[in-house]
């Protein structure tokens, strides 16, 4: 008696189970090319819509830090107020330096997520000092990163706007940084001191400074400045914030981005054109005796000369 072979007698193309076996694969085929296609969509490069996206990310998360009745602590609002200041800043520097529209959308990006963590650094420490809490500038990176922000961003350009925010607050950039970088970085500490000379006369003049100390470090609100700030200051160096002791100090510190802050001559024009040095010369000529600090404005005022009538690059 012959056995019986099933394997010859069964028509393997048209069982059910075999026609199953090829519609999984099809359908586990389609949904990779699905995977493959999303993952190519989120990582995509900076566009106008990301960058929209971001902006609504963003004020949510600032929504997040609102009182119970919905407004936000002052502090608050004013670093919100602060970052919308230094996107148009920035927006305007870059204008002015005639970049591209592909790195005007990632300067955008890094001046919008360059404070990040002022907001939680203000609710745990009750302070913006970073030496009596924690550098902002890195839990700012921590926020983005955990929030996922910038999740779907071509990873080159998700590091040169993370390093743009990790470095905004540096007293001197790292040497040898990659080029684009550099750029995005300098254009974010360049719109940053921008807004600040807003806000310092904004506050200076309603009466916020008096209300909250803390804008000027606490700092005492006498005295002249101390004599190495002003060398400093004139002859265009940093200036190391542990000389700082007095507003006065504190409002020369801002002078010498004047004297040699700015990377960009757009934005040294922009601060020229806002009268910044003459604001904070009447200012200190008003605290300490205009004869005090006559020398070092004048120098800081020969310096901005130079530097605005130069020809050629800066
Ligand atoms: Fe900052």
């Amino acid at each position: 008696m012959n056995d019986y072979d099933y394997e010859q007698d069964y028509d393997y193309e048209k069982s059910p189970f075999f026609l199953i076996l090829i519609l999984i694969l099809i359908l586990i085929l389609i949904l990779i090319l699905i995977l493959i296609l999303i993952s190519l969509k989120f990582q995509t490069s900076m566009t106008a819509d990301f960058f929209a996206g971001l902006e609504r990310l963003y004020n949510g998360y600032v929504d997040s830090f609102r009182n119970a009745d919905g407004v936000l602590p002052e502090m608050i609002g004013l670093k919100l107020r602060h970052t919308r200041g230094v996107v148009d800043d920035a927006v305007l520097i870059m204008e002015g330096e005639g970049w591209s529209a592909g790195d005007r959308l990632i300067g955008r990006a890094g001046a919008l997520l360059h404070d990040t963590g002022r907001y939680s650094q203000w609710k745990e420490f009750g302070t913006f000092q970073d030496l009596k809490s924690v550098d902002h500038a890195r839990r700012a990176v921590e926020v983005i990163t955990r929030e996922g922000w910038l999740a779907g961003l071509a990873a080159a350009e998700r590091k040169v706007v993370l390093s743009a925010v990790a470095l905004h607050n540096r007293r001197e950039l790292p040497e040898g940084l990659d080029n684009v970088i550099a750029a995005q970085a300098r254009l974010v500490r360049d719109a940053d001191k921008l807004d600040i000379f807003r806000v310092i006369e904004t506050a200076a003049a309603d009466g916020m400074l008096d209300r909250n100390p803390e804008m000027t470090w606490g700092l005492r609100m006498d005295g002249t400045p101390a004599p190495d700030v002003m060398r400093a200051v004139a002859a265009g160096t940093t200036i190391d914030y542990a000389q700082v002791k007095s507003l006065a100090d504190f409002i020369l510190i801002q002078v010498g981005w004047l004297s040699g802050g700015f990377h960009y001559r757009t934005a040294l024009r922009l601060a020229a054109e806002r009268k910044a040095l003459e604001f904070r010369e009447a200012w200190l000529g008003k605290l300490c005796g205009v004869d005090v600090v006559k020398e070092c404005f004048d120098a800081v005022r020969r310096r901005m000369a130079v530097r605005l009538t130069a020809t050629g690059a800066v």
